[in-house]
């Protein structure tokens, strides 16, 4: 191995896991020689209604793009993810929900959780909700949000989560965008010790929508919180239930019909439904969750993100509760009451498997040794990082800390668009390098082309690119499937691109560098700076804005903002508190930008493209590589930019 620091697979593991190296090699062979073969065995962990014949059925071809995988199955994937289970294991704990107040948690059988989803469901159905339906989901951690989300699988409703921290503005555009007609919500939520008013959040969402007029708003009533109440519209979850029968027939559903959207950033525009289907999707999550966190019935597995991101989509619920596992439902947040709260969860729930995002780990590592200290951690086995690169200063420390040197840890690189894993290492079988994806999963094809989409062999670095589909794969943009071609597909021919640069070593593991788009990452949530200049622009006083990424110490990057004002108006400190608050308000606190510049002028080049390669410099105080600056239209304002940046500093 090239790199000095390695890590290889750990002695406790040799020989106890699903896979070791020779392993690995052989059926990762096997699997991108004979995909469609891999996926027709793959395929029967699932139980199907109608079992499909033909297994895939896709094309990145630009005139004739589609994805199809099982096309002919059908199958339910809430009875997937329930119903199979009963027989054997109905009593094992399905969801082991853990409050925001320590010392509050609550254990939810497979059987447990059956019967809230078919009353659910039932309740839904009741409300008039149908197969294909649109049900957008806003909820806080808590049991009820994947009793909802599958409660809708159940009866092939397409549910549509939109993360609690959004604010009423982006929840309305998401469910214009999906013309939905109902949404599910609590009073409050609870997070850190702070309560966030949602059922208001959703009455304001309810009167900006110009696209869909909801007709119904399903709240759970958590917290002692007293809401407004609309008569006719309102339905209280508790009373919805209360009434429903324990016994709701799953529906039969195609392989290809939707299962849920999710909406994401992109470099342009506004955020995108992706949208996953239920046969691939079901199959690829739980095959990932599998063999990526060797894991076996009874393990208590513990992905801390929001059910409002993929990664709590595919890796909380849908591939956990398919394999049978006891899936940990976190409702707060890793430092409260004090940065000590994840390795005492840890340890009272005794653990063995912890799936953490880097952002979260930098911010415990400013701590020292103190999130840790005087923890046990015994039970771990195996760590997890997810969402953006994790440096190697933090993969070492998350080694060391939670790890205590004998836990591998599975940096798994992935997007909402690709449902599941797409380079992780396996813990069996990979030897490690910090701050490294390592290898494609089974069935994966990755590739790194220059831009003029040319394929790089061995040691390079390029942009990312799959050369061939796989079954968790997104099948559209909701509504718009044109952009999926062009957002995708349209830059490298038969080709889908990622956004991501990568570097590739001489072993052949994969280094993410970032995004190679004009997306950012703050601390691990995507957000397109399209989406953020559109946001700015609305407001009165703006003229022009640009955003850029900075590099962040907790977060990854940071939000940076140039703003010209309407001519006339008095810039200052009055005037950035406004368009914080502007953008925390039109998207949320996660759009809470680090820093505000003023500009006179934007650098734009002739043509009147603002080129942000060199407002990123500016931002990152790197004046001395701004690059080229002679084809733009008006040189005189980089200086003027960099005067200004310098007053700031
Ligand atoms: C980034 C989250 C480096 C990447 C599952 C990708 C990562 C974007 C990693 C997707 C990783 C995700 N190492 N970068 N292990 N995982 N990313 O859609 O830039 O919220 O394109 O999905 O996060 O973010 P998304």
């Amino acid at each position: 191995m090239s790199e000095e620091s390695v890590y290889p697979v750990p002695a406790a593991y040799a020989g106890h896991t699903l896979m070791n190296e020779t392993g690995y090699f052989e059926l990762y062979n096997r699997s991108v020689e004979d995909n469609e073969g891999f996926w027709r065995e793959q395929g029967r962990r699932l139980d199907w209604i109608k079992p499909y014949t033909r297994v895939k059925d896709t094309s990145f071809a630009r005139d004739d793009l589609h994805i199809r995988w099982y096309q002919d199955g059908t199958l339910n994937v809430a009875a997937n993810c329930l119903d199979r289970h009963l027989a054997e294991h109905g009593d094992s704990t399905a969801i082991l929900w853990v409050g925001d107040e320590p010392g509050v948690s609550r254990e939810i059988s497979y059987r447990e959780l059956h019967r809230d989803v078919c009353r659910f469901a039932n309740g839904l159905k009741s409300l008039g909700v149908r197969k294909g339906d649109v049900v957008t989901i806003y909820m806080p951690m808590i049991p009820e949000a994947a009793v909802a989300m599958l409660a809708c699988a159940r009866i092939g409703a397409v549910h549509s989560v939109v993360f609690a921290g959004f604010s009423p503005e982006a929840l309305a555009g998401r469910m214009d965008d999906g013309r939905s007609r109902t949404v599910i919500t609590a009073n409050a939520g609870v997070r850190g010790g702070r309560s966030t008013a949602l059922k208001d959040n959703v009455d304001r969402a309810v009167d900006l929508c110009r696209e869909t007029s909801v007709e119904q708003v399903v709240v759970v009533n958590y917290t002692s919180d007293k809401v407004r109440w609309h008569d006719g519209r309102d339905c209280d979850y508790g009373e919805l239930v209360a009434g429903q029968s324990d016994d709701c027939p799953a529906e039969e559903m195609n392989a290809e019909d939707p299962l849920f959207i999710l909406y994401t950033s992109g470099s342009t525009g506004k955020p995108k439904g992706v949208l996953h289907t239920g046969g691939g999707y079901l199959t690829y999550v739980s095959l990932t969750h599998e063999y990526v966190f060797d894991y076996r019935r009874g393990e208590r597995y513990w992905c801390a993100a929001d059910i409002g991101w993929v990664t709590g989509h595919s890796y909380i619920i849908y591939g956990p509760l398919a394999n049978g596992a006891t899936t940990v439902m976190y409702e707060g947040v890793p430092n409260y009451p004090d940065v000590t709260r994840v390795a005492q969860i840890i340890d009272e729930h005794q653990i063995e498997i912890l799936y953490i995002a880097p952002t979260a780990i930098r911010a415990l590592m400013a701590e020292g040794d103190k999130p840790t200290a005087g923890a046990s951690l015994e039970s771990l086995r195996l760590l997890g990082t997810v969402g953006e690169p994790i440096n190697p200063q933090a993969w070492q420390w998350y080694h060391q800390s939670f790890g205590r040197g004998r836990c591998p840890i599975v940096d798994t690189w992935w997007q909402t668009e690709t449902g599941g894993a797409m380079l992780t290492p396996l813990p069996g079988a990979t030897t490690l390098k910090p701050g490294s994806a390592t290898r494609p999963f089974f069935g994966v094809r990755p590739a790194l082309v220059d831009n003029e989409g040319n394929i790089l062999e061995g040691a390079a670095e390029g942009n990312l690119v799959l050369l061939d589909s796989w079954p968790g794969q997104m099948r559209t943009v909701f509504g718009d499937h044109q952009r999926f071609v062009d957002t995708y597909f349209s830059t490298f021919d038969g080709m889908y691109f990622s956004g991501d640069g990568a570097r590739r070593d001489a072993d052949g593991y994969y280094w993410i560098t970032g995004r190679v788009d004009d997306v950012l990452n703050v601390s691990g949530h995507r957000m397109g700076t399209a989406e953020l200049e559109s946001a700015l622009v609305a407001h009165e006083a703006v003229a022009e804005a640009a955003v850029v990424g900075v590099p962040h110490e907790l977060k990854g990057q940071g939000i940076y903002v140039y703003v010209t004002l309407n001519s006339g108006l008095e810039p200052g400190e009055a005037m950035r508190r406004e368009l914080r608050n502007w953008l925390r308000n039109e998207i949320g606190p996660i759009a809470t930008p680090e820093v505000i510049q003023w500009a006179a002028g934007l650098p734009k080049t002739r043509s009147g493209k603002i080129m942000r390669r060199i407002l990123r410099k500016i931002a990152a105080d790197e004046y001395d590589q701004l690059g080229d600056i002679s084809t733009l239209a008006d040189p005189s304002v980089v200086q003027q930019l960099i005067d200004e940046r310098a007053s700031l500093a």
